[in-house]
């Protein structure tokens, strides 16, 4: 097959597919791989290493007339010009929030894979863990530095000193998110609280921390309670296809210490703190009520060198089956077959077509 790895356009997206390792392992599969010039660059992976890997380097038409495209975020407006039938499209597409994408691909007959709804038997989403994993591990980081009093913060070092306590983390939700924030947190020697529904994972993190961090029922009482102690807080809850539900709310922040700074990674999907709103990379916080947000909607972009191999070590496996199968790959690996969106002008993913009202296909349907 004729693999394509366009230069990805969207505003300070610095990662890229695939790295030279994994074009190396399509290429040797007898697979031809065209990477578009310095689409690596952002990643800190040159042109000369894409060619050593076997990789033709090319133009974006070029990249983007391959049969399978791999790339890491959806098209944008300017890239639709590249939508045909016949193509098959790998990468994050999250069209319940974009409709002029999903009718530009139902209007091309695009197949379109989307990464965020390839699904695991026990429901696990395996391409988002990985970018849930940085975010996680990134939030005691930017939290310690939105600390900082130069950076509108209390002042206080994470893990104190010999004689001097240290901060108080609060972590709502423990799931991938919020383990990974919870591991960091104790690395960095703050004292670290973590809140959640699901008792299993409460368990789960008692268990391997062995008292070090404290577990808490997550409630209304238990929320309010554990914010007037907190430092920093980090929300890190996810109803899967649903809005998170606002837990810390715009009443509790004259609780909060002076100078205490809230992480919400759940803005992406509307946030777990009342008060937050999306903010950027370049003008990442603001101040309510003394209280710092920090409401980075796309913090693995921050670091695309890790980002970058985190997500292209769980694409490989899947991309490998697509480029050696095409959409028969859809029939040997249920998985696979749940990130199906589009192909041949239809939609296949029902959370799609109920956003927008638009006809879906069963999926069975199609792969018969
Ligand atoms: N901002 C970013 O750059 C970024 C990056 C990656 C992920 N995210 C987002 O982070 C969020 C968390 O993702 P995840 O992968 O950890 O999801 P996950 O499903 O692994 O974990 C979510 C956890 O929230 C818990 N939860 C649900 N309701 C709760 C409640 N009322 N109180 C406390 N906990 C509750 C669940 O039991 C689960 O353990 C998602 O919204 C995801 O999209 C954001």
């Amino acid at each position: 097959m004729i693999i394509g790895i366009p230069k990805e356009i969207k505003t300070l997206e610095n990662r890229v597919a695939m790295t030279p390792g994994a074009v190396e392992t399509l290429a040797r599969r007898g697979h031809a791989v065209l990477v578009e010039t310095g689409a690596g660059l952002g990643s800190g992976l040159t042109d000369e290493q894409y060619a050593a890997a076997g990789a033709k380097l090319v133009g974006a038409a070029e990249a983007w007339g391959a049969d399978m495209v791999i790339k890491v975020k959806e098209p944008i407006a300017c890239e639709y010009k590249y939508l045909r039938k016949g193509l098959l499209l790998f990468t994050y597409l999250h069209l319940a929030a974009d409709r002029a994408l999903t009718d530009a691909l139902l209007a091309s007959g695009v197949a379109g894979v989307a990464y965020e709804t390839v699904q695991l038997r026990d429901g696990t989403l395996p391409l988002l863990v990985p970018m849930s994993e940085v975010a996680g591990r990134m939030a005691p980081q930017v939290g310690a530095h939105a600390l900082e009093k130069s950076q509108g913060g209390r002042g206080v070092l994470l893990g104190g000193v010999p004689g001097v306590p240290q901060a108080s983390v609060v972590v709502v939700g423990a799931g991938v998110v919020g383990s990974n924030a919870a591991k960091i947190a104790v690395g960095m020697g703050a004292q670290v609280t973590v809140l959640d529904v699901n008792h299993a994972r409460l368990q789960y993190l008692d268990d391997i921390y062995q008292g070090r961090i404290v577990t808490s029922a997550s409630n209304e009482a238990n929320i309010r309670k554990a914010v007037t102690y907190a430092d920093l807080v980090i929300g890190a809850v996810l109803i899967p296809g649903a809005k998170a539900p606002h837990l810390v709310t715009r009443d509790m922040l004259p609780t909060m210490k002076e100078g205490s700074v809230i992480v919400d990674v759940a803005v992406d999907q509307g946030g777990c703190v009342e008060t937050i709103k999306a903010t950027t990379h370049a003008a990442p916080t603001y101040v309510i009520d003394g209280v710092v947000h920090y409401g980075v909607a796309n913090m693995p972009g921050a670091v695309p060198r890790t980002s970058t191999y985190a997500l292209c070590n769980q694409t490989l496996p899947y991309a490998l089956k697509l480029a050696a199968n095409g959409l028969g790959a859809l029939r040997l690996d249920p998985a696979l077959a749940a990130g199906l969106n589009t192909v041949d002008g239809k939609l296949t993913y029902a959370g799609v077509a109920e956003a927008f009202g638009l006809e879906l296909t069963p999926l069975a349907a199609v792969l018969a």
